[in-house]
């Protein structure tokens, strides 16, 4: 599969069997996210992989009862600690969110489906996980073996968004 065409055939799933996810795909898709770039290659980022029932069952409130969040045989959480950039962007949201991406992808060639969760309380899930208050909790997926096909979602055409030279 090229790169193109994981990211095409990539839609959200929120529905997942039981299954348990081999290590040594988990492993793969890890390694997405480890080799994935970041701000001054700082790598601050820390992903957690929740796999305890009773973790995955408490996580589901915190991610506002999106019940399928906790369906999954795993969730990834990805957090990093905060660094102000020059275009004064905070690079914690961009690293931690690059190495999502990279992450969703490899599941995507494993045969895994994610779903981006940015609806959850970040203390909540601080409390949860142990996450240091130093770390910023960027985004979370559930990953497992999809129950569904999902849906294919529009995208606006290239001409609405793309302009050449300066803004349009
Ligand atoms: C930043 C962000 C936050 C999102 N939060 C949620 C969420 O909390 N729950 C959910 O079901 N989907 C969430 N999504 C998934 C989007 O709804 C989904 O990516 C979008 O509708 C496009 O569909 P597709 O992923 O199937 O292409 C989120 C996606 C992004 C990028």
């Amino acid at each position: 599969m090229t790169v193109l065409e994981c990211i095409e055939a990539r839609k959200s799933i929120r529905s997942f069997e039981a299954r348990e996810i081999e290590a040594e795909k988990l492993d793969k898709v890890l390694e997405a996210g480890r080799l994935a770039p970041s701000a001054s290659n700082r790598q601050t980022w820390k992903f957690i992989v929740v796999q305890n029932e009773n973790l995955r069952n408490k996580m589901i409130e915190a991610c506002s009862n999106q019940e399928f969040v906790g369906e999954a045989p795993a969730i990834l959480v990805v957090c990093a600690e905060s660094h102000l950039m020059r275009c004064q962007q905070d690079a914690a949201t961009i690293d931690a969110s690059i190495s999502l991406s990279f992450m969703m992808l490899e599941a995507q060639e494993q045969g895994l489906g994610t779903c981006w969760i940015g609806a959850f309380y970040e203390e909540k899930v601080r409390k949860l996980l142990k996450v240091p208050t130093e770390y910023q909790i960027v985004a979370l997926t559930p990953i497992g073996y999809p129950a569904e096909t999902g849906n294919k979602h529009l995208r606006k055409d290239r001409s609405e968004i793309v302009s050449y030279d300066s803004f349009r």
